[in-house]
């Protein structure tokens, strides 16, 4: 699976029909930080002093700091000045951005953000790490149709295919907002490493499988990420921030 990101200038519009995935990287220097956090709203300054770790309280403050700064792109807002709200279950929205919606996930060193008119998007990103793919971990999270075929797969392939199916899973229950609510026991997905991604079953509203289109993309050799998009009659466009990023794959 070759992606190319595009380093386009930023302000492209989101036409109807487009789904635009930002792939960014969370290593900022001490000032570009600073500058971040000072879009920052106080909900969200309070959320990241309660990071116990500084590095991850940097990554959560650089992955909020461009989320605004990419939603002010598009709306042509002051970043500083949007108003997130959100619902029951976290999923963060943007109080009068019209039918823009969008999505974020952040893992490591980089972040992902999918950005959509008038349908909802999910995203998932994560660090590949074999230590924590095991069978335990897959027996507790994934459908039993999941387990059985990454039981079948050889043991080279597993990893890749154990982030397939939770980047997957993440993004399709991302995009229905709902979290770790809705049972991720209720829907099966693909994993095998070389076939496309797909939602493959549920077992609750069977209008679900043609409601979803699913992805993976290619943000490096270190990461698994997945969409999960509303609809069928879509174009996805990727795109990186800021232009030169060097370190995704460590
Ligand atoms: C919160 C959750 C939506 C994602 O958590 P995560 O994978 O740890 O984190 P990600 O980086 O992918 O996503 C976090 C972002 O999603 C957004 N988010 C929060 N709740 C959300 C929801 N219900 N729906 C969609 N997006 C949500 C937020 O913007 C959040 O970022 P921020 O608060 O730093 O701005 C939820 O699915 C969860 O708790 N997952 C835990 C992991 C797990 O067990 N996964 C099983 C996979 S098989």
């Amino acid at each position: 699976m070759t992606q190319t990101w595009h380093t386009q200038t930023p302000d492209t519009p989101l036409a109807d029909g487009e789904v635009h995935l930002w792939r960014a990287s969370l290593v900022q220097t001490p000032d570009a930080l600073d500058a971040l956090h000072a879009l920052l709203a106080p909900d969200e300054s309070a959320k990241a002093a309660r990071y116990h770790f500084r590095r991850d309280r940097d990554h959560y403050v650089a992955a909020r700091g461009l989320l605004r700064r990419l939603l002010g792109l598009y709306l042509a807002w002051p970043p500083e000045s949007l108003n997130f709200s959100y619902n029951a279950y976290g999923k963060p929205s943007l109080d009068g951005a019209g039918d823009v919606r969008f999505n974020l996930s952040h893992s490591h060193e980089l972040a992902l953000y999918a950005f959509a008119r008038g349908r909802d998007v999910g995203v998932d990103i994560e660090h590949v790490r074999a230590e924590f793919a095991g069978d335990d971990i897959a027996a507790r999270f994934f459908s039993a149709r999941e387990v059985e075929m990454l039981r079948t797969l050889p043991e080279a392939t597993r990893t890749r295919a154990f982030f397939n199916c939770w980047t997957r899973k993440e993004a399709y229950i991302k995009a229905r907002g709902e979290g770790l609510s809705h049972p991720l026991d209720a829907f099966d997905v693909s994993l095998i490493p070389g076939e496309s991604a797909a939602l493959l079953g549920t077992r609750g509203d069977p209008r679900e499988l043609a409601r979803w289109s699913l992805y993976a993309l290619d943000a490096g050799d270190a990461y698994a990420a997945a969409v999960a998009v509303e609809g069928t009659d879509h174009t996805l466009r990727l795109r990186q921030w800021p232009p030169t990023l060097s370190r995704v794959n460590r």
